[in-house]
């Protein structure tokens, strides 16, 4: 009798089957929304629906927006138990009906919400392949891993919701996070003068990301040095990936300017600024094209730790810390 296509033996020799009780997924995540994370045996995928891959998981990030998930503030698409993690990098190991690519083999990276099955902090990793690109060769698994989240929140902020123009002057407040770095770099990238804040330890990496000016944000009189380093132009554009950084951003834009914020908490109006609160939006279109820019060295990723899955509660914990780099789990 033929095998269902997610039967077939996945690589490392594990059998895939609801029907098979004594294998299983080992993955890092928790019981019940608020419960600390710790390692988990979940049941093995159920066969793959229309559409669907399976990765096995080479790399995974790890990051303060997990933190969301873990307390329930951010709806993956999924309740506990659960793997937690929204983003990964992995080989392609089985593919469902009517998928044409990726095909078994291919390096890819994701972020693939609404999960269809579990998080990516796990060995296999069920996505959509419609959200998968192709992990660039000279791109490690680890900086594939936590690609994908920052990558297309600095997009859809600096491309979609500022639209920022050439010659344009943008302010980054929190140019020091993984984020803020890449908002950094792709306003640079597309001709905007950035004026970045950052801890003077950040400021050496913020400048090498593009930005014109770098102000520490611990200097209480940081805002009107920032309206200063524009000159007569102005700040028009200002992205707040600072939590708690919003009502400063907006202060330092001139009247009609845009503020996106990303830290879920966008101030109330004045002066006539628009305001966006950001939230991700998964686009596989769009991550194969930044893919494409992380491949020709266009973007970067620093990777400041590696964790094993059995350790992922250490790894959270950085994360949650801010680094100044990103932090991945390798199972
Ligand atoms: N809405 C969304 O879809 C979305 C997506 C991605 C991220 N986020 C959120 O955006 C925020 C930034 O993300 P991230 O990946 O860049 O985080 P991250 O890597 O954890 O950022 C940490 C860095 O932020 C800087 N920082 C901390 N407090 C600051 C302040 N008061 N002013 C300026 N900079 C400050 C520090 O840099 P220094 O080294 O310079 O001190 C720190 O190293 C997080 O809250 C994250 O949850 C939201």
């Amino acid at each position: 009798m033929p095998l269902p296509r997610s039967g077939r033996p996945a690589r490392g020799g594990v059998t895939r089957s609801r029907d098979n009780p004594r294998v299983s997924l080992r993955a890092a995540g928790i019981q019940a929304f608020g419960d600390e994370v710790a390692l988990l045996e979940l049941p093995e995928p159920p066969p793959l629906e229309t559409g669907q891959v399976v990765i096995e998981v080479k790399a995974a990030g790890v990051a303060n927006w997990d933190e969301f998930v873990r307390t329930g503030d951010w709806d993956v698409g999924r309740v506990p138990p659960l793997a937690l993690g929204v983003e990964a990098a992995g080989e392609v190991v089985d593919v469902g009906p009517g998928v044409e690519w990726p095909a078994a083999g291919a390096p890819v990276m994701t972020h693939p919400l609404p999960l269809p099955y579990q998080g990516c902090w796990a060995e296999r990793l069920v996505a959509p392949a419609r959200l998968v690109a192709e992990k660039p060769d000279n791109a490690s698994w680890a900086e594939a891993g936590a690609f994908p989240v920052p990558a297309l929140t600095s997009e859809q902020v600096v491309a979609e919701v500022l639209d920022v123009q050439p010659g344009e002057t943008i302010l980054v407040n929190g140019a020091g996070g993984v984020t803020g770095g890449m908002i950094v770099e792709l306003a640079a990238n597309s001709g905007a003068t950035v004026i970045a804040t950052a801890s003077e330890s950040s400021a050496a990496r913020v400048m090498a990301l593009g930005a014109d000016v770098v102000i520490d944000y611990h200097d209480p009189d940081w805002t009107s040095l920032a309206r200063d380093a524009a000159r007569s132009t102005g700040i028009r554009a200002a992205a707040n990936a600072a939590p708690g950084g919003e009502a400063d951003a907006l202060s330092t834009l001139v009247d009609g300017g845009r503020l996106a914020t990303i830290t879920g908490a966008p101030p109330p109006e004045e002066r006539g600024i628009s305001i966006a609160n950001v939230y991700i939006r998964p686009d596989g279109d769009e991550l194969r094209l930044l893919a494409a820019s992380l491949a020709e060295g266009k973007l970067h990723i620093d990777i400041r730790a590696s964790y094993p899955l059995t350790r992922a509660a250490d790894g959270l914990a950085q994360a949650t810390k801010g680094s100044g780099g990103a932090v991945v789990f390798e199972p």
